[in-house]
């Protein structure tokens, strides 16, 4: 049985077959398999989404099957019920799953249980979904990742920058994470990658020089609320700006995995700038999740 718990676990060809996918069944909406017929998949959510849970809800119904939509804290997760009873609970009555909440130890743990193809849907670690909408975009917009240099700027230690990280490992493009010393992952993280592809730099400017690709992600993510002033002090200078964008590459493209806050992480006017490309992202959420239950469910 296939999951897809992290871009860590898979392989260079798994991702290329996904992101190929996706790409064809956004050519044709309407020619979606019914892979899902009589199937109902739980999404379980321990965190706010809107992009997640719609492009779930509206492709797996694409696909045929129906969907149960549960905020965690109205199950008895919320109460306290272990990760692993409710999972054989889910596992007896649903066919599959897609998961959003903190630790990864718990999506990995629902899938053991429950017996279920599950999905992350983002965990503090990784947000493998997100990342493969957005490598869809860079395939179909910029014929694919290879010879590409990205710049992630930010939080570097973030889900969305660790699967950033995964991804240039895997696939060989070079990745630079532009941040703080402090937003850096830590050095027993960065052990992961041997290829020389992800480089770590706390110059903004040096950062996304050249690059093809400059992306960005909320200062703040979900369950850091309570240090979002020093957050907001100390990663100022890697605001995506006009100034900013002149040392990137000169057709260089913005991404951003949404929700975007202006005057942050990016300001306004660059993000209109790049909002064709950046809600192209928000809309391959739902053809690349599609390829991916397929690739899941593929015999
Ligand atoms: N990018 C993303 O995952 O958005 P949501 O939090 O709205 O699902
Ligand atoms: N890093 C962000 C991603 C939101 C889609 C968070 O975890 O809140």
């Amino acid at each position: 049985m296939k999951h897809l718990l992290s871009i860590e676990a898979l392989t260079a060809g798994e991702i290329t077959d996904i992101v190929e996918l996706g790409a064809k069944l956004r050519k044709n909406r309407n020619a979606t398999p019914q892979i899902l017929n009589g199937q109902c998949w739980a999404l379980i959510f321990n965190k706010s989404s809107t992009r997640t849970r719609v492009s779930f809800e509206v492709g797996i119904r694409e696909l045929g099957g129906s969907v149960m939509f549960l905020s965690g804290a109205d199950t008895q997760l919320g109460r306290g019920e272990p990760v692993k009873d409710t999972a054989r609970v889910l596992g007896r009555m649903v066919h599959g799953a897609v998961i959003r909440t903190y630790a990864q130890a718990d999506v990995e743990d629902f899938a053991k249980y429950s017996s279920l193809p599950t999905i992350n849907a983002l965990t503090d670690e990784e947000h493998p979904c997100q990342i493969l909408a957005d490598l869809q975009v860079m395939y179909e917009r910029l014929g694919g990742w290879a010879g590409k240099r990205v710049c992630f700027l930010g939080d570097g230690d973030c889900n969305v920058a660790r699967s950033w990280m995964w991804a240039a490992e895997r696939l060989g493009f070079e990745l630079v994470i532009g941040a703080p010393k402090q937003f850096q992952p830590p050095q027993s993280f960065m052990e992961n990658f041997k290829s020389g592809m992800v480089k770590l730099e706390d110059d903004p400017v040096k950062a996304v020089s050249g690059v093809d690709v400059v992306y960005t992600d909320v200062w703040v993510s979900m369950g850091k609320e309570e240090e979002s002033a020093h957050r907001l002090k100390i990663l100022q200078p890697y605001q995506i700006n006009s100034a900013l964008m002149k040392h990137a590459a000169k057709d260089a493209i913005v991404m951003h995995c949404l929700p975007a806050y202006r005057e942050k992480e990016i300001t306004d006017e660059v993000l209109e700038q790049h909002a064709d490309v950046i809600f192209h992202e928000a809309e391959n959420r739902l053809h690349v999740q599609k390829a991916v239950i397929c690739w899941m469910l593929r015999k």
